[in-house]
């Protein structure tokens, strides 16, 4: 008799793997995207060094026009951020804890590392808005986004793991819940 498939996702409902596939898509760039600007921080940061990578990085630009150029990207992925965080704290939380009680504490903690990072994005804003090509600038817009890309990190890799179970148990998306 042949061995036993086991499948190594747990069943889904239809529902449920469509919003775990959204919020992977949502998370996919966050995750991406800081890597790229620390990397491009880690290289400004080395004021000696070759930054010839760094146009690459951001379209062909000159390292003057990087400068500018880095400054807004931070801003708009701090934007990008806000928003993805402001629509979980008041449409999907709340429909998952009404819906799986049993939740409670797993995102009160979720509530809180977005309260953390709301303190994390103002110094980022902050850090990188001050950003210029002198090196003590750098050096706090490169701390600000590092710290920030450790915490998101370990928050994506805790909500994808404590929601996605609960999503493929799911009839209907959260977002008409
Ligand atoms: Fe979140
Ligand atoms: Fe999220």
């Amino acid at each position: 008799m042949p061995p036993e498939v086991v499948s190594e996702e747990p069943e889904s409902t239809l529902a449920g793997s469509r919003m775990v596939e959204e919020l992977l898509a949502v998370h996919r760039p966050l995750r991406a995207d800081i890597v790229v600007l620390g990397c491009a921080l880690e290289i400004l940061t080395d004021a000696t060094g070759d930054h010839s990578a760094v146009p690459e990085m951001i379209n062909g630009l000159t390292i003057a026009d990087f400068v500018w150029q880095l400054r807004l990207n931070c801003d708009y992925y701090c934007n990008v951020l806000t928003a993805h965080h402001s629509l979980e704290d008041h449409r999907m939380f709340p429909v998952m804890l009404r819906t799986f009680p049993e939740l409670a504490s797993a995102i009160e903690r979720l509530y809180a590392e977005h309260a953390d990072v709301v303190d994390l994005i103002r110094e980022t804003r902050s850090a990188t808005a001050n950003l210029t090509t002198e090196p003590d600038t750098v050096d706090r817009a490169r701390v600000a986004v590092s710290v920030l890309a450790d915490h998101l990190t370990a928050h994506l890799d805790f909500e994808e793991s404590t929601l996605f179970p609960y999503f493929r148990r799911m009839d209907s998306d959260w977002h008409y819940g």
